[in-house]
Formats: C-alpha cells, sequence, structure tokens
C-alpha cells in the first residue's frame, strides 16, 4: 500500500470511529437526564417543588427523574408552617421531606428567616424587640429540629438587602439590627449541626452594592466565626440577561471559605415566546449552568419550579413567563438541552 491509500485508510478508519461515536452519543444524550448531567461534574441538579402537586403523574415523574435536590417552594415557609400561633401544619413540609427521602435526593430547607410570608399573627401583633428575637429563635430551634438530619442545606436567612446594599428594613433589623443574621444562624447551627446554613439572595449575581453589602457580611460573619456555610444565588433572571460575571462573583464569595448554589434559576421571556427567545433562554442556561461548573465550591444548580406549567414567573411578572426547561405539557425545551450540553461539556474544576 502507497503512503497516500494508507494515510487515505486511516482517515477512514478514523472518520468510521467518529461517526460510531456520534451514533452512540446521540441516544445517551436524549435519553440524558438533567440530575445524570450534574453527577458528571458531582453537581445537584435541584428544583422547587409543590407537594400540591404530587398526584400529578407527569409531574412526579420529571421531579423524580431529573433532580438530585428539591427545594419545598412554599411549604416550609413560617405563614405555611405556623398560621396561626401555636397551631402548627407540617403536612406539605413532610410531605415534601417524605418524597425526597423516597427518591434520594437532597433538601434544601427554605427558609427560616425571611421579610415575606410571614404569618399574620406575626406581622399585625406588637412585640417587643425582644419577644421578636425570642420569636425567630423559637421559630428556627423548632422547624430546625423537627427536620434535623434530613436536610442538606438551610436557607436560614433569605433576602437581606435593598438593591443600594443598605439592610432592609424589615421587623428583623427593627428589633435586632443586623445582629438578627448571627443570632439566626446560631440557632440553626444548635438545632440541626450537620445542615449546611446558607443566606439566600438574588440580585447579587452581578457586582454592584448589594453583592458588596452581602460579601461584606459574609467576610465578617466568618471573621466572627459564625456558623455560615453557603451563600445562594436565587438567579431570577430575564433571558438573554444572565449577567456575565456571575462566576467570578460566585469564586469572590466562595474565596471567603463558603459554598455558593444556583437556588432558584429561572430565565423568563415574554410570553408567548418565539423559537428565537428560546434559543436565547437556552444560552442564558448554559451560560449560568457553565458558571457553576468552573467554580469548585458550586454544588448544584436548583430551578425554582419543574415546568411551565406552575412556575411563580406569570404571577409576579406581568407579561413573563416560560421561564423553566420543561414547558408547559412537560416536554423539555431548548433550555433542557443546553443544561444538559452545560453539566457535561463546560470548562469544570
Ligand atoms: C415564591 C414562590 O414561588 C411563590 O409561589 C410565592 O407565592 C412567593 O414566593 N425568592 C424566594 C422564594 O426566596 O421563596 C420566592 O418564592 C421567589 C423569590
Amino acid at each position: 500500500m502507497d503512503e497516500r491509500k494508507a494515510r487515505g485508510s486511516r482517515w477512514s478508519r478514523m472518520r468510521a470511529a467518529a461517526l460510531a461515536l456520534c451514533l452512540f452519543a446521540a441516544p445517551a444524550a436524549a435519553d440524558m437526564t438533567l440530575k445524570a448531567a450534574a453527577a458528571t461534574s458531582a453537581r445537584y441538579s435541584g428544583a422547587a417543588l409543590d407537594p400540591d402537586l404530587f398526584d400529578e403523574q407527569p409531574y412526579v415523574r420529571l421531579a423524580r427523574e431529573q433532580f438530585s435536590a428539591v427545594t419545598p417552594e412554599n411549604a416550609m415557609k413560617w405563614a405555611v408552617v405556623e398560621p396561626m400561633r401555636g397551631v402548627f401544619d407540617w403536612r406539605a413540609a413532610d410531605k415534601l421531606v417524605a418524597f425526597a427521602q423516597a427518591n434520594g435526593q437532597k433538601i434544601r430547607g427554605h427558609n427560616l428567616v425571611w421579610y415575606m410570608q410571614l404569618p399574620d399573627w406575626l406581622t399585625s401583633g406588637t412585640f417587643t424587640p425582644t419577644e421578636l428575637r425570642q420569636l425567630m429563635v423559637d421559630h428556627v430551634t423548632l422547624e430546625a429540629s423537627r427536620y434535623k438530619g434530613s436536610i442538606y442545606a438551610w436557607d436560614v436567612v433569605n433576602e437581606t438587602f435593598a438593591e443600594d446594599g443598605a439592610w432592609r428594613h424589615d421587623m428583623w433589623l427593627q428589633a435586632m439590627g443586623p445582629d438578627y443574621v448571627e443570632i439566626a444562624l446560631r440557632a440553626a447551627r444548635a438545632a440541626d449541626p450537620g445542615a449546611k446554613l446558607y443566606i439566600n439572595d438574588y440580585n447579587i449575581e452581578s457586582a454592584g452594592p448589594k453583592m458588596r453589602a452581602l460579601y461584606d457580611l459574609v467576610a465578617s460573619l466568618k471573621r466572627k466565626g459564625a456558623p455560615i456555610d453557603g451563600v445562594g444565588f436565587e438567579s431570577h433572571f430575564v433571558a438573554g440577561k444572565a449577567p456575565d460575571d456571575m462566576r467570578e462573583v460566585m469564586q469572590a464569595f466562595a474565596n471567603l471559605g463558603v459554598d455558593v448554589a444556583v437556588t432558584e434559576l429561572d430565565l423568563r421571556v415574554k410570553t408567548p415566546p418565539d423559537a428565537k427567545a428560546l434559543d436565547a433562554q437556552a444560552a442564558d442556561y448554559a451560560k449560568v449552568i457553565g458558571a457553576c461548573v468552573a467554580v469548585k465550591q458550586c454544588v448544584g444548580v436548583s430551578t425554582w419550579g419543574v415546568t411551565d406549567a406552575h412556575s411563580w414567573i406569570p404571577f409576579f411578572f406581568a407579561g413573563y413567563g416560560a421561564a423553566l426547561p420543561f414547558d408547559e405539557n412537560y416536554q423539555p425545551k431548548p433550555a433542557f438541552f443546553a443544561a444538559i450540553d452545560a453539566f457535561t461539556r463546560a470548562e469544570r474544576r
């Protein structure tokens, strides 16, 4: 065989091998789940779930098959678990925990201290600062103890800062000043020493006053030896506007000695979306997941819901919706495939 023929047959062997690889890889990709894709980079893929939907089979199937972590979208919030003072309703939260345990999923507890979805008896009552501190500590202690050992990570404190980086003037700040964060974290640690304790917020995914305020808070908590283990980046974005510096911002927080996670990802589009909007959305799913897998301390990515049929977006952002990787008929969107791709192919650390 002359030189040219030999080279030619080497090429055709390589082409055949490449083709075989494609044929082999293509069906695997179609069968791939978010959970399996995330696992290739030792991350979890998570979703916020609503236990009221557990009798909808297609919902349950996706929730079970696609995710290795779950967050109660509302079921563990104070207004739900203690609607009247001293009257507790753990049914939805227990259902979520049982579901996750049956499916071997991590649970992100959400949330213990926030300024929203508080029960009326608490917001309309008149309490002294000392009483409010006690109420907060008792609530954190009770809820974190109830699920002790079951929770992978708690969003202990949610949304502490205003957009300009000032402390949010909510009842907790008014009662205790900024110390409420450390008080809540210490109560959570005492109640469930095995849970990772997070502060969770939005509009901190890009450098700016709010991000810097949280950065300074985490740095000062670390200096004081307060129990802070992680920062949650909610990541409620408009498709096409996911920040370019998210990786750098997450890395900066991680360098303080905490884990980071994308906790409530959705990428809203104007409804009804066209193909171009769904492609832009897919590109941003890849961008955000790519940022997480490029940061060693980024433990996983959770979407805020499973499908476009049940997302909070249309109720809170007029004219927007279709923000999740599965559509209203539970079918995967371009965002789903982009997410798989980003988990499995991006630069990983
Ligand atoms: C939202 C839920 O999705 C809605 O169902 C509820 O009515 C309001 O809260 N940041 C958070 C979440 O930390 O708890 C919020 O969830 C969305 C914004």
